[in-house]
């Protein structure tokens, strides 16, 4: 099993570029593949769940290229995607297997579902603990057969699904997930007439702005989304932001390790993931955004963060979907931060790669933190001194990663067991760490 060993750190210093977004990665190999031409993507994330979108594709015939990047230590580079339009994939010969990643098998399911073949998806364990219901019922009243491993009432993978014959109808989304959004939309590409997605409490838009990029027959009014099934549309380039649920931690990294500074180059600033910003803003960190601009049809900048006196704060309601897969490492921030950290309304979070209440509360525990995990969200009491231990991550790389953060400021050396998890969503955090240590 893989590990990880932090020591106390001070003085975190210097720039870096954080690796591109994942959202956005899975999303552009997914259009490219269904729009007529060569998309060629920049700054793609080379993580183990975006390599899983790109099988998946490469299984049902399309062509895909990747070519690493120059700089050594980067796990970035372009993929080419030799899209077929949206008659193009054909029958998997087998299985098809997403690994660990919940947005390939839920947003997949939205294109399998338009597709004339039968096809089986799974993953791996924590995927097939993870609720597939929220997208099989949509897709089967849009006329797919979606068939799955049935326990209590819910719907898990491994999923058989028969598609084709789709017809559009008008949705409105039971909780704020953008991988339920963005299954219907992918699945109204296919279906006769206008799918329309009702969403009241927005979630991350990466495949609304991507449609619009790449000239899908899509449209926005308020909180209707809709878009025209059968119209094709052409190959786009796509260049990828630096990833800000990467970014964020490394942002509180520099907050809570004295004597730091760090800059961060070129990260994601989607209003919709940008949450950990606003929040710690609001927690009093010194944290500045310049250079803004927008490329692919995504907001970047770049970063500079320093080590602050942070403050506790209570979030709930609209914010939570903006933050939802940035709790973990808010969690370590408020163990610095002076008074009672109060989040609430985030059940989500018991669904995720882990149940994260679960086990931010037991492994922040373990290092000396005040965590105390509520039904629906943690209460976190601070500032507490942290102290080493050996903590794990249950196979969750946020859990692996705000651990590491947590380790630089706890005495001693923090050991954090089952790390191999850190590569589905952030190859070379260990090494990027390691550069910033003095
Ligand atoms: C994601 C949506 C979110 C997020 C996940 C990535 C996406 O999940 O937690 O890490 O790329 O659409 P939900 O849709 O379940 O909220």
């Amino acid at each position: 099993m893989k590990t990880l060993s932090v020591k106390t750190t001070q003085g975190l210093q210097g720039r870096l570029e954080i690796p591109g977004d994942k959202s956005i990665s899975h999303r552009a190999v997914m259009l490219g593949a269904l729009a007529r031409g060569e998309t060629a993507v920049t700054n793609f994330l080379s993580s183990a769940d975006c390599l899983a979108t790109i099988d998946c594709f490469k299984k049902m015939g399309i062509e895909i290229q990747s070519q690493k990047s120059k700089v050594k230590s980067k796990n970035e580079g372009s993929v080419i995607i030799k899209g077929k339009g949206l008659k193009g994939l054909r029958a998997p010969g087998k299985i098809l297997n997403v690994g660990n990643s919940g947005t390939t098998i839920r947003l997949l399911s939205g294109i399998l579902a338009g597709q004339s073949f039968e096809v089986k998806i799974t993953g791996d364990e924590s995927v097939q603990k993870r609720p597939m219901g929220r997208i099989a019922k949509p897709l089967r009243l849009m006329g797919a057969s979606i068939e799955g491993v049935l326990r209590d009432g819910e719907v898990y993978a491994p999923l058989k699904i028969i598609g084709g014959n789709l017809q559009a109808f008008e949705y409105e989304l039971p909780v704020a997930s953008a991988q339920v959004k963005s299954a219907v939309l992918l699945a109204g590409l296919f279906a006769g007439g206008k799918t329309c997605v009702i969403e009241k409490l927005p979630s991350r838009d990466h495949t609304e702005r991507l449609l619009e990029h790449f000239g899908a027959n899509f449209e926005r009014q308020g909180e209707r989304l809709s878009i025209a099934g059968n119209c094709e549309f052409e190959a786009a380039e796509v260049d990828i932001p630096g990833d800000i649920s990467s970014a964020a931690f490394f942002l509180v990294a520099a907050l809570i390790t004295p004597n730091s500074e760090l800059r961060l180059l070129n990260v994601g600033l989607n209003p919709t993931r940008t949450g950990i910003i606003d929040v710690l803003h609001r927690m009093g960190a010194e944290l500045t955004i310049e250079n803004e601009r927008i490329i692919s049809a995504e907001p970047r900048a770049d970063l500079t963060v320093k080590s602050s006196r942070l403050k506790a704060l209570k979030l709930d309601g609209e914010i939570i979907p903006r933050i939802i897969d940035e709790i973990p490492i808010i969690a370590v921030a408020a163990t610095q931060a002076e008074g009672a950290t109060e989040i609430r309304g985030a059940k989500e979070l018991r669904i995720k790669e882990s149940d994260r209440i679960a086990t931010v509360a037991s492994e922040l525990s373990k290092l000396g933190a005040r965590v105390e995990p509520l039904a629906d969200g943690l209460r976190i009491t601070g500032p507490t001194a942290l102290k080493g231990a050996k903590v794990k991550s249950y196979g969750d790389h946020r859990i692996a990663m705000s651990l590491a953060i947590a380790g630089l400021i706890a005495e001693g050396e923090t050991i954090i067991e089952d790390t191999a998890c850190i590569e589905t969503s952030f190859p070379g955090f260990e090494a990027l760490l390691g550069s910033l240590r003095r």
